[in-house]
């Protein structure tokens, strides 16, 4: 009796070591994780199934499953995204911090039930403490509480403040452009916020009169 049990333990550990040798690879699993998608989403209201679709960016960034990517092709990937970026038509990069902030507490949008053509919100409280007034936020990504202050904004429109403004709006335009495999929202990139709302949010961030810079 003991004996049988041993054997069939050992046949257990048997069939566990092959599964290791031969259980199903990377590419297996992505392929499996594309299939069960693809047929649990079909095109309903605005929400479409075309959004599943990755780009280059996106599926080198799959591929690596986390891990860091090879340094030229981070490079080249930020490179790509950030000639996506489209600069203010008006040269305006300074909207109303109090719409941003609204923007910024905003998580809703691009779901089926939204209608077409409403405005999506930012979520960035999702991921960002923004304002020390809000204090239900995510921590996923840093802290942008004072983040003109501590870059030394005193007027967005001065010539010194230049370097940072424009990186602020490339960042929020396309993540990707400073971070190969970012996982912040690429705002303009994907059209979830337009030029005017980049420009309310950029005044949450960068205007001196908000309170994220108090
Ligand atoms: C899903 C999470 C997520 C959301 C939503 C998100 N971010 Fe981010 N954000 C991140 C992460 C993670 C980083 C840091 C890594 C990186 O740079 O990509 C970051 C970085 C940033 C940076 C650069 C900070 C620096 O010091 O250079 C800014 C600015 C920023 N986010 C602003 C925003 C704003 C504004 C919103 C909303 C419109 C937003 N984020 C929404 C995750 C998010």
């Amino acid at each position: 009796m003991k004996k049988t049990y041993k054997q069939a333990g050992l046949l257990a550990l048997s069939v566990l070591l092959a599964g290791c040798v031969t259980g199903p690879s990377p590419q297996d699993v992505t392929e499996a994780t594309q299939k069960v998608l693809k047929s649990s989403f079909r095109d309903q209201g605005i929400a479409k199934t075309a959004w599943l679709q990755q780009d280059a960016s996106n599926q080198a960034c799959s591929q690596a499953q986390g891990a860091p990517l090879d340094e030229k092709l981070a490079q080249s990937i930020e490179q790509a995204n950030l000639q996506t970026v489209k600069m203010p038509s008006d040269g305006k990069f300074i909207g109303d911090w109090r719409e941003g902030e609204k923007i910024a507490q905003n998580g809703r949008g691009m779901t089926w039930s939204d209608p077409p053509g409403s405005a999506n919100g930012g979520s960035c409280y999702n991921c960002h403490q923004i304002s020390k007034e809000e204090l239900s936020f995510g921590s996923i990504g840093p802290s942008l509480y004072h983040y003109g202050k501590l870059r030394g904004v005193a007027d967005p429109a001065d010539a010194a403040s230049k370097p940072i403004v424009d990186y602020t709006w490339r960042k929020l335009w396309n993540a990707k452009a400073y971070n190969a495999c970012s996982g912040m929202p690429r705002f303009g990139h994907a059209g979830i916020l337009n030029e005017t709302q980049l420009r309310h949010v950029m005044a949450l961030l960068l205007d001196p009169s908000s309170p994220v810079n108090k």
